[in-house]
């Protein structure tokens, strides 16, 4: 240990805006760890949901959420739509956003495998899980092209929803990531704001990179 605070980038936005696959580029470019926050929420709804609770069931998800499995983390199975809505129903508890705050800022001190920071994607890592991130970004693009690579996302795995359920349950999350009294989605004062719209992967990733360089 060199005594020196990790290198810890905050990346935050909605839901298919391409904050998850910036995170992975940034960690794998930078030699960085990575933790993708929303995981954490639906292992936790995946849990409940396993367990034939329902996700507004405050107990079953304090439980679940005690019993955190990182390696679940990884599983293709936290990725369907259901998972997803449960994931922000149980989002919104206080108690299970307490439950996992330990959790996400254990990581960002101390960043596994001697790696020397860790970047963290999700709704709340640079307002209140990482407040003092060296770098924040907000990440964000209009509902119709968010929607537009969630629907091919899903298609491409063979899950059978249509474009326009794809947009309704984005819209419907936003609203209860946005909208909820407990660590809503919102812009940090000192994030860089980046619309991917019309952007593409390599171009919103080099806009990043410019921005993270500045800093080393
Ligand atoms: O990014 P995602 O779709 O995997 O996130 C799943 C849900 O978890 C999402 O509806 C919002 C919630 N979430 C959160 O409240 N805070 C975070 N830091 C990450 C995700």
């Amino acid at each position: 240990m060199t005594g020196q605070p990790a290198f810890v980038v905050a990346i935050d936005g909605p839901a298919a805006s391409g904050k998850g696959t910036l995170a992975r580029k940034i960690a794998e470019h930078y030699g960085l760890a990575h933790l993708d926050t929303g995981a954490l929420y639906r292992a936790v709804a995946f849990k409940v949901l396993e367990n034939g609770a329902n996700p507004e069931d405050l107990e079953a998800a304090l439980a679940a959420s005690a019993a955190l499995d990182a390696d679940l983390l990884q599983s293709e199975a936290l990725r369907t739509d259901q998972v997803g809505k449960a994931a922000s129903v149980v989002a919104a508890m206080p108690e299970v956003r307490a439950a996992i705050l330990d959790y996400q800022r254990n990581f960002a001190t101390n960043p596994p495998a001697g790696l020397r920071g860790a970047v963290l994607d999700g709704r709340d890592i640079g307002t209140v899980v990482c407040p003092d991130a060296r770098v924040k970004f907000f990440i964000t693009a209009t509902v119709d092209a968010r929607t537009d690579r969630r629907f091919k996302e899903l298609a491409d795995r063979g899950l059978p929803v249509t474009r326009d359920e794809v947009k309704q349950d984005l819209v419907a999350r936003d609203r209860r990531d946005a909208e909820r009294d407990i660590s809503p989605l919102r812009q940090d004062a000192h994030a860089h704001l980046l619309d991917t719209t019309k952007l593409s992967i390599e171009a919103a990733f080099a806009a990043v990179r410019a921005i993270i360089d500045e800093t080393l």
